[in-house]
């Protein structure tokens, strides 16, 4: 793992820009899987001028959704894949065929959980993986105590996070379960960047970054990724430094 510390959230934003546009300079077809939430806004922005003002193309790419709130439509702002849609599909002018996204209405979920998984494989694994760091460590939606072991799978939400959950939503909503790729294909993922930003999550990222690898805290597992990068901003970093 690396860690790279940047002056703010611009510079952290441009510097995740930079390895997915480097990704799919390399590799055309490339699978990517994105997050969704606050963290990495900016750096959707970013790449979606970069692409349309250098003609960078994302034709070929396939996207994989990382989670979605079980039970909330597409058509809900707050939906991840409303986001996705907003900040990075429609931007790239992505292809629906392309986009491979759980559905969290489904009435089959452990088959959607299947038909992720299957497709992961199929296109040959995920290329890079931009993931964000929950206020409990969660990543995605693997929240503490999941195993490091699963795929796919449906998952009760922290309390914490169907509470912070609600920052995305227009009202209140009821947030009891999510779907997500599950720590496995985070370990598999061929390039994983973890991005978190701002003062609320330094408390976090130390203890990520220092307290011992563990599934009560899922991103540790970052530690155990071969090419995993954590790119932070000073103020998420502000433990870190005072720690040393
Ligand atoms: C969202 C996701 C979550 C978020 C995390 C941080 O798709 O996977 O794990 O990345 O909750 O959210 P923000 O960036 O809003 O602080």
């Amino acid at each position: 793992m690396k860690l790279e510390i940047f002056d703010n959230y611009e510079g952290l934003s441009l510097r995740a820009a930079k390895e997915i546009i480097g990704v799919i300079q390399r590799k055309p077809n490339a699978v990517f899987c994105l997050a969704t939430g606050d963290s990495p806004k900016r750096t959707y922005a970013l790449l979606t001028n970069e692409a349309t003002q250098s003609g960078v193309d994302f034709s070929k790419a396939h996207f994989i959704g990382l989670d979605e709130w079980v039970g909330i439509p597409p058509s809900n702002p707050g939906s991840c894949h409303y986001y996705l849609d907003t900040n990075v599909f429609r931007p790239l002018g992505i292809s629906a065929a392309r986009i491979h996204l759980f559905d969290a209405l489904s009435k089959d979920l452990p088959n959607e959980c299947h038909s992720m998984d299957e497709t992961i494989r199929r296109l040959g694994g995920i290329d890079l993986m931009l993931a964000g760091i929950g206020m409990n460590g969660h990543v995605g939606f693997n929240e503490p105590g999941v195993s490091p072991n699963l795929y796919s799978h449906v998952i009760h939400l922290d309390e914490m996070t169907q509470n912070v959950g609600q920052k995305y939503f227009n009202g209140a909503v009821v947030l009891k379960q999510g779907i997500t790729l599950g720590l496995k294909h985070f370990l598999e993922t061929k390039l994983v960047l973890l991005v978190a930003n701002g003062g609320e999550k330094a408390a976090i990222i130390k203890r990520s970054l220092e307290e011992n690898i563990s599934e009560n805290l899922p991103a540790t597992f970052i530690r155990k990724h071969s090419n995993g990068k954590v790119f932070i901003d000073s103020a998420a970093a502000f433990k870190l430094i005072k720690a040393r």
